[in-house]
């Protein structure tokens, strides 16, 4: 049997709760540390500041390995790893602001026990911050032992909507450290993950195209830089598709077939070419121009990347504009946004492409009626500086619209009766951004991106 670790992890948002629920049912005592006590009281109670499928589940199935406090004193000093999982902000510059780091740092530094204790950078950090993170522990902590207090990157690659699953199968667990020492103990705590016969949690099944994962042990600069350049490639294939998918339009193809003829191509593969009105969420925008902000601190361009950005930007607009060439003129129209969340599965609204269409169409002096099954009352509370109306549900948001736009690929989206959500319009047009609509043989317009406009979408064969 694998040996149970003590661990501490700072910091509970989405990467924070993940790692420490998914390490507890791996079989390690796992202290969730963070500032904000009331967050602290809703995990005691067993409740969940967010929402994350499977996340309630495995709480519960972890739950005697779990404990949850603001006081680092009663959890560092007994940790074998701690974990880092604080935000990283992006600044107006840019670059991640590192204040919340630091803070974790100096506070794990003040209750270090003087034995080999392993500090985990899990948080997206620019390449360097590993050092830096040693030396504030060696500037704080109070009996400092040269060679004691070992620094590891260990970058996270879940996605919301799917983080218990891509933290107990991931496709790799990479581990950065210039102490062989540190590695082997990081290795041992992810043993159970590694090791053949995992037994995966009966709440969170294994997917059908399970691997193990590899492990890649590297330096700490280099695991720094796998996390970014991940991220920035992920970002650049979705705006190599949406270039793509403008010229599609103009030249009567359909990116839907184009990237499927594509992705089977091994050296290109299917995943994460999908068209749309562009990517959004916490890391894509953040982790771009944050590399792009590293490189020119070093004086280096990156003009692949500025380009992914760019296109991104023009992504947004394009939907509006496809808006406009139908109606017009947007004043007074009621438009229905269908999907706030950044993506499906998710409650989290940063950096939706959702929020700048409907600013965008307010400025325009049009109406909004907004719906999305999850992230509405975050909303509510978010976007409270934009002046839309809320629909309590997704065919009361169409009813009666001059068109609708469809932002987030959720499953009740998939299940509505188009057709006759269509008749129930003003205006039957819909903006599908995410190719959510199938077949549909009745009147009205249904314009996808990357496929010429056309009144009626025939079935998109899988
Ligand atoms: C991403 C990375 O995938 C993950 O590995 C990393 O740890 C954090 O950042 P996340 O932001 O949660 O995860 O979501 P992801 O599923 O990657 O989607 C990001 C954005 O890209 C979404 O707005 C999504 O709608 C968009 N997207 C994704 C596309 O527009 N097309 C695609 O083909 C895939």
């Amino acid at each position: 049997d694998a040996k149970a670790l003590q661990v501490a992890v700072v910091g509970t948002g989405y990467v924070g709760l993940g790692t420490a629920v998914m390490l507890a049912y791996l079989g390690h005592h796992v202290t969730g540390v963070d500032v904000d006590q009331a967050k602290i009281d809703m995990l005691t109670r067993g409740e969940l500041p967010i929402y994350e499928p499977y996340l309630d589940e495995l709480l519960r199935e972890s739950a005697p390995r779990l404990r949850w406090t603001t006081d680092y004193a009663s959890a560092i000093p007994n940790a074998d790893v701690i974990f880092i999982c604080v935000g990283t902000p992006p600044l107006p510059s840019g670059q991640p602001n590192l204040a919340y780091v630091a803070e974790a740092a100096q506070s794990i530094a003040r209750h270090l026990n003087g034995k080999v204790q392993v500090v985990v950078n899990k948080s997206t950090v620019p390449i360097g911050t590993g050092d830096w993170v040693a030396r504030i522990l060696e500037e704080n902590a109070v009996d400092y032992h040269a060679n004691r207090y070992l620094v590891v990157s260990n970058p996270e690659f879940l996605r919301e909507g799917t983080a218990l699953h891509d933290s107990l199968y991931p496709d790799r667990i990479v581990l950065g450290s210039d102490s062989p020492e540190a590695i082997e103990r990081m290795a041992e705590l992810y043993e159970p993950l590694l090791s053949q016969d995992f037994a995966a949690p009966v709440s969170v099944p294994r997917p059908d195209c399970y691997t193990q994962p590899a492990l890649v042990k590297t330096s700490l600069s280099s695991a720094e830089m796998i996390k970014y350049a991940a991220n920035a490639f992920l970002a650049l294939k979705i705006s190599f598709a949406n270039e793509i998918a403008g010229l599609c339009e103009r030249v009567d193809a359909d990116i839907q077939e184009v990237t499927r003829g594509i992705g089977y191509d091994q050296r290109i593969g299917p995943h994460f070419l999908g068209a749309g009105a562009g990517w959004g969420g916490s890391c894509f925008g953040k982790d771009t121009a944050a590399l792009i902000s590293i490189g020119h601190e070093y004086g280096y361009e990156m003009p692949i990347l500025a380009a992914a950005i760019e296109i991104n930007q023009r992504q947004r607009q394009l939907v509006i504009a496809k808006l406009q060439q139908h109606l017009h003129r947007l004043k007074g129209k009621r438009v229905a946004v269908l999907g706030m969340a950044f993506k499906p599965n998710t409650d989290d609204l940063r950096d939706a492409p959702a929020h700048d269409c409907i600013a965008r169409l307010i400025e325009l002096g049009a109406q909004v009626v907004a719906h999305d099954p999850i992230a509405m009352p975050r909303a509510r509370h978010e976007w409270r500086h934009l002046r839309y109306q809320e629909a309590e549900s997704a065919e009361a948001a169409l009813r009666g619209a001059d068109a609708a736009i469809l932002m987030t690929e959720w499953d009740d989206y998939r299940r509505i009766d188009w057709e006759s959500a269509l008749r129930g319009m003003r205006h039957p047009l819909v903006i599908d951004t995410r190719r959510v609509i199938g077949h549909f043989g009745g009147a009205g317009i249904v314009e996808q991106i990357g496929k010429r406009p056309a009144s009626r979408v025939a079935e998109v064969t899988a």
